[in-house]
């Protein structure tokens, strides 16, 4: 099987509260149509970023007016959820719903309890399971972010995909900020590269920018396993990397 991930980079505008980049989100989810045995994560982006960093969401419960928020953002990233399966209905998926909300709890941020029975069974079925960055309970701390990327790693240990993908912004992991002149590209990343490399943050992300996204490839990588972040911004990439073709990016790779 295959695992996706959707940043919220790629099919929202990170910087703008509540904008999401249809035109892209409904090429990605065509890129995607045909793909048997596939999993699909998708981020917050700025349906669920913006407002859990001003309400301090991750650090957890520490007083009554983060419930509002929490509210907020827990309807928030359902919104951007539904635009998800909107889109790849359109393009003739069939995926179903599976909110973190409702079947994950997290212990001091860090997920605990993932029951992935139902979800392979609906993958048994023939449909498309959705889970994506949600809120959730936390044993410890009353409440957490549960992000994308914890569920990719939690789902690569428990499914034992043949190839792991994460769609971003940008080409892949750079050797500095993307933005400025000169970054390159880094092909290939393993475990002793992670303590030589500087890391960047362009936008605010509650759950550990760019080093936490290494770090989480990483963790998820077995040997013989196809972990890659591609660029979502270039059509056709993604199809290429479901067909396991050689697609410009970064190969997270383990021993
Ligand atoms: C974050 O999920 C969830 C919330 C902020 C509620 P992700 O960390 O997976 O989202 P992106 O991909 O960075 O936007």
């Amino acid at each position: 099987m295959i695992l996706v991930k959707l940043g919220g980079s790629v099919i929202t505008d990170k910087s703008q509260y509540h904008a999401v980049r249809l035109d892209v989100l409904r090429r990605l989810c065509e890129e995607m149509t045909g793909a048997e045995d596939i999993v699909v994560v998708h981020g917050a982006g700025s349906f669920g970023h913006i407002m859990a960093h001003e309400h301090a969401l991750a650090g957890g419960h520490r007083d009554g007016s983060q419930i509002p928020a929490y509210a907020a953002v827990s309807r928030d990233v359902r919104e951007l959820n539904l635009m998800v399966l909107d889109a790849m209905i359109e393009a003739g998926m069939s995926p179903v719903s599976l909110p973190p909300s409702a079947g994950i709890t997290l212990k001091d941020g860090v997920l605990e309890d993932y029951d992935t029975g139902l979800l392979q069974s609906y993958l048994d079925m023939g449909m498309v399971p959705v889970i994506f960055g949600d809120v959730a309970l936390d044993s410890v701390q009353g409440f957490a972010i549960c992000s994308g990327d914890q569920a990719m790693e939690r789902l690569a240990k428990e499914l034992s995909p043949r190839r792991s993908i994460f769609v971003s912004d940008v080409d892949g992991i750079m050797d500095r900020d993307p933005a400025e002149q000169g970054a390159e590209l880094i092909g290939a990343i393993t475990p002793d590269d992670l303590d030589s490399m500087t890391f960047h943050a362009r936008v605010k992300d509650v759950t550990g920018g760019i080093r936490r996204k290494v770090e989480s490839m990483l963790a998820m990588c077995s040997p013989g396993m196809d972990c890659i972040i591609i660029n979502g911004n270039v059509p056709g990439l993604l199809a290429d990397a479901i067909a396991g073709k050689e697609v410009r990016g970064t190969r997270v790779k383990v021993d």
